[in-house]
């Protein structure tokens, strides 16, 4: 059992906790504050307790300069300052004498979010690379690490694996949450159906044949779909096809023919953003996109889930974005929002649909995390709680 921030006399410390501000922007405006959202609880609870607050975060990905502009933490700070009711510093650099001097005059319950950790990631990828004066330096900034990043735990970061290698560590109210719902799926109550969708077949490989093993169904939907009906033999136009997949594919429906269950109809169309129609596998030409499931899908995954007791989704079924392409995820919530039973969504694009469309709350959990859900259910070690001290 790891330390969690429970474990901890946290007045008058210098406290570090790492959380997931990666959310999504457009326009300096935050699309879905979720994840800062569930984040508080840990925060609050350093300030309640007395503590002097560092908090540390990357936002997207930094290669370029122009990458820094667009993920500024600035925006961030705003809107956690208007949750928390209370002000927070923001120091616009990630080491140097303004931070250092910022967070030795800290004075408790103060807090202070220290610009994206990642801006590190341009001059030899200090951050993701794990670089370990960088870790060490970092963790010289306080007296005790929390990680409360769940989403990011299965990073070997220098602002998780880094800083915990240094100081006394602990988990915070997040990622406890998040170990305790998703333990559910390790002995779920049968039937168990997992709902993947998605772009990409090659970036869910190693969870596709983890569950497959585990799981009594899994219906698969979105862009990853059709990798699948290719491999069949189908026709799929030009829908989303993942050329180096395809044998995968193959071998996996070959031994999972009655487990794995593909869609029978999509929407299509000929140009993204223009009029669609409903068509059967058999029917599509070779100019057709499918940009969602078709009526006969939601149906048929309907009756699937109907009878299931444990169900696990990742990755929407079509577009969902697009609302004229939302309709088979949307469908699909609203009657899982009305069932009786365990229903975890994974993150990334699957719980911001959820968020959005209304079911924030309609679920047994909605995790922070993407990667690191699938990676956990995977089976896979999370090296951001694997560095924690155990109890
Ligand atoms: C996520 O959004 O999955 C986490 O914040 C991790 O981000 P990354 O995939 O860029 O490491």
């Amino acid at each position: 059992m790891k330390k969690s921030i429970k474990d901890f006399d946290l007045n008058n410390k210098k406290v570090i906790i790492r959380v997931d501000f990666n959310v999504p922007i457009k326009d300096n405006k935050i699309l879905d504050d979720n994840r800062i959202i569930s984040s508080l609880k840990t925060i609050k609870y350093a300030i309640d307790n007395n503590a002097k607050i560092i908090l540390l975060s990357h936002l997207g990905r930094i290669k370029t300069e122009e990458d820094k502009l667009v993920n500024d933490l600035k925006v961030v700070v705003k809107r956690l300052s208007e949750l928390l009711n209370k002000d927070v510093i923001f120091v616009d650099e990630t080491r140097g004498k303004v931070l250092e001097d910022t967070i030795n005059n800290l004075k408790p319950k103060d807090i202070v979010l220290v610009q994206n950790t990642r801006y590190e990631d341009l001059d030899g990828k200090l951050e993701s690379s794990n670089d370990e004066e960088l870790g060490e330096y970092w963790a010289s900034f306080g007296d005790i690490f929390i990680n409360d990043a769940f989403a990011t735990s299965h990073r070997s970061h220098a602002s998780n694996v880094g800083i915990a290698s240094n100081i006394e560590s602990g988990i915070g109210f997040l990622v406890l949450e998040e170990l305790d719902k998703l333990k559910m799926l390790d002995d779920p109550k049968r039937p168990y159906t997992v709902i993947l969708g998605g772009a990409k077949v090659s970036d869910k490989i190693g969870v596709i044949e983890s569950l497959s093993k585990t799981c009594d169904y899994i219906l698969i939907g979105g862009g990853m779909a059709y990798t699948f009906l290719k491999s069949l033999g189908y026709n799929i136009g030009k829908s989303l096809l993942d050329n180096e997949s395809i044998d995968f594919c193959d071998k996996m429906l070959k031994k999972y023919k009655d487990k794995i269950i593909l869609p029978v109809d999509s929407v299509v169309s000929k140009k993204f953003n223009e009029d669609v129609c409903i068509k059967n596998n058999e029917d599509f030409d070779s100019n057709d996109i499918a940009l969602d499931i078709g009526e006969k899908t939601i149906e048929k995954f309907k009756e699937i889930l109907k009878s299931s007791n444990t169900v696990f989704w990742n990755g929407p079924l079509g577009y969902s974005e697009y609302e004229k392409y939302s309709k088979g995820t949307k469908d699909i919530l609203e009657f899982l929002s009305k069932q009786d039973k365990t229903v975890i969504i994974g993150g990334g694009d699957t719980a911001s649909s959820a968020i959005n469309f209304g079911y924030k709350n309609s679920f047994t959990h909605i995790s922070t995390g993407g990667g690191a859900a699938l990676e956990l259910i995977e089976g896979k070690t999370l090296p951001g709680i694997d560095v924690i001290e155990d109890k």
